[in-house]
């Protein structure tokens, strides 16, 4: 150990805990095992093959090096963050105050530098992102849950109110991170009652200090159903413009357009105009990464204006959505058929399973060469790289898995 490195950045483990899983997978298949690894959030075809939307690599291509090569403004060109929160919310017509992203992951660190003081405490739904902890951490924040509801159940709105009278008496300010709709990892959303209550106990709070919510908007444009997204954010619309809570959002091109090596997103506030937010967003992004990649955010600029490739882009998502769609009712279906709870699905590329004792259960899957990433209560299944023909392998491994608890 170098004794260069401060004492307390010396505990980390080497690898990240998902991508470390997905290396022991893919060591395994390369030395033949016949390995199911459901492990990465990145859409994998039948055969394996990472996913690339067709119409945004041929849009990629067309770029002029004028596109790539200079810098980005540092805050973001204006007209990709316009783009990007058109994408989401058409009816508006500027950004608000924002600023462009290395993906979802930068717009969450920025929020935390700039909405909470070191030592702070956000509030995000259980169970969450396992990355949400080190993005927190590294941004001197921590991270409290509120339950995701079970499937059927309703939220649990005392739940999230208690959590959040709890911060707001300790430090006088609430961030809140929800990754909805198209939860990671549960793979559903909330129904729209759940969501009015989570706004009432918000607006609630709003009273007893600032209260942001944060919609780390990952995975909308993989669902079963696009109209329950596009209510959901219509009605995040009216929590936005009422003003009392203040409503921003976590934008990537990394599902979105299968950029994920791209590093493009944005923070943005698309409901306020704010010079002091502004500038701070922008400090944040000069004393970080100083600007983002000039050439997904051309890429934005483009497609927005390009009316045939928005529909071959729509297109093309209606198609994998399908593909997760029919990954989800096989699984579901095979799951049931081992006498285990099923797995409803409404969008994303995961699905949570429970167990009693996940890291013990998902040792046992590994053992059967079945790679998925343990949770606080259960375990996540990547069905973005879970072939429907696969999902009785992984049924009958789990109900193995399970009974040798
Ligand atoms: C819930 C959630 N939020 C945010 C992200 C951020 O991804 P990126 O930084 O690539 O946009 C991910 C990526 O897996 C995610 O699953």
């Amino acid at each position: 150990m170098l004794e260069q490195l401060i004492p307390a950045r010396r505990q980390f483990p080497v690898d990240d805990p998902i991508f470390a899983l997905n290396a022991e997978a893919q060591k395994r298949r390369a030395a033949g095992e016949d390995t199911l690894n459901a492990t990465l959030g990145a859409l994998a075809d039948d055969a394996g093959k990472l996913v690339l939307l067709e119409t945004v690599m041929e849009l990629y291509r067309e770029l002029t090096p004028m596109e790539v090569a200079p810098y980005a403004p540092i805050a973001g060109d204006p007209a990709f963050l316009r783009a990007l929160v058109r994408r989401h919310w058409p009816k508006l017509e500027g950004f608000g105050t924002g600023c462009a992203t290395p993906g979802g992951s930068g717009a969450l660190a920025l929020s935390v530098r700039n909405l909470l003081e070191p030592g702070m405490t956000l509030l995000t739904a259980g169970p969450y992102w396992g990355p949400y902890a080190t993005l927190a951490g590294e941004n001197g924040a921590s991270v409290a849950t509120a339950p995701f509801p079970e499937p059927g159940q309703p939220l649990d709105a005392e739940a999230w109110l208690r959590a959040g009278a709890a911060i707001l008496e300790r430090q006088k300010r609430l961030l809140v991170w929800l990754n909805e709709p198209c939860h990671n990892p549960t793979g559903r959303s909330l129904a729209r009652a759940d969501r009015e209550a989570l706004m009432t106990v918000l607006r609630q709070l709003s009273d007893r200090g600032p209260v942001t919510l944060l919609l780390d908007c990952a995975y909308l444009d993989y669902t079963a159903d696009p109209g329950h997204v596009r209510a959901a954010l219509d009605h995040y619309a009216e929590l936005g413009e009422e003003g009392r809570v203040l409503v921003g959002a976590s934008l990537s091109l990394s599902k979105a357009l299968t950029l994920y090596g791209g590093r493009c997103g944005a923070l943005v506030f698309p409901w306020v105009r704010d010079e002091a937010l502004q500038a701070a967003l922008a400090t944040s992004c000069r004393g970080t990464f100083s600007n983002c990649p000039r050439a997904a955010q051309s890429l934005m600029v483009r497609l927005e204006k390009d009316g045939k490739r928005l529909e071959s882009l729509h297109a093309e998502h209606r198609h994998w959505s399908g593909v997760l769609e029919a990954r989800a009712q096989a699984l579901d279906a095979a799951l049931k058929g081992q006498g285990l709870p099923g797995a409803p699905w409404v969008g994303g590329f995961f699905i949570s399973l429970k167990a009693a004792d996940p890291n013990a259960v998902c040792a046992r899957l590994k053992a059967q060469g079945v790679f998925v990433v343990p949770l606080p209560d259960g375990m996540r299944v990547g069905i973005c790289a879970l072939p429907a023909a696969q999902t009785s392998r992984f049924a009958k491994a789990l109900a193995s898995a399970l009974k040798n608890a």
